[in-house]
């Protein structure tokens, strides 16, 4: 809690504390801490004197700016028109599957975080993900699945 409070005041004096700097401040509180707790939008909101609200209500409408703890992997899958015509479902599918977990979760290892994203700009070579800041796209079940398992080969974690 202390290091949140720490973060916060640092940030704010790094940014300004009027309203307007409220994204780069929760963007860098990502960076710095990999999500924003409950304990970190209080202090922000008390910092910029704005109700917590509001800041609650910026930090969920962004899905970059993460709530909970995430994996070391972030995939995002864009979930945006063209990439839901292209077959996004049977990614998150897939996903689902060879992770064992579901949109939204971590997997136990803290491996992998399975998210969903808006649109990533790469419409017409979808459905396409982010993993981590990396776009991957022209995705099939078979592709996502090889890109999984090579990470865990990477990390030394059998499936
Ligand atoms: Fe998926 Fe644009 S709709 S990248």
């Amino acid at each position: 809690m202390e290091d949140v409070k720490q973060k916060v005041k640092e940030l704010s004096l790094k940014y300004g504390r009027a309203e307007e700097n409220l994204l780069p401040i929760l963007q860098g509180i990502v960076e710095t801490e990999g999500y924003i707790s409950e304990e970190a939008m209080v202090e922000v909101a008390r910092e910029l004197d704005i109700s917590a609200a509001h800041v609650y209500g910026t930090t969920t409408f962004y899905s970059f700016l993460d709530t909970r703890p995430k994996g070391k992997y972030v995939i995002r899958v864009c979930k945006t028109i063209s990439c839901m015509m292209k077959g996004k479902n049977e990614i998150i599918r897939e996903l689902e599957n060879v992770l064992r977990i579901k949109l939204g979760e971590t997997t136990h290892d803290g491996l992998f975080t399975l998210r969903e994203t808006n649109c990533l700009g790469q419409c017409h070579k979808g459905p396409a993900i982010l993993l981590n800041d990396v776009p991957y796209t022209d995705l099939t079940p078979t592709k996502i699945r090889k890109i999984v398992n090579d990470i865990r080969k990477k990390e030394n974690v059998s499936n």
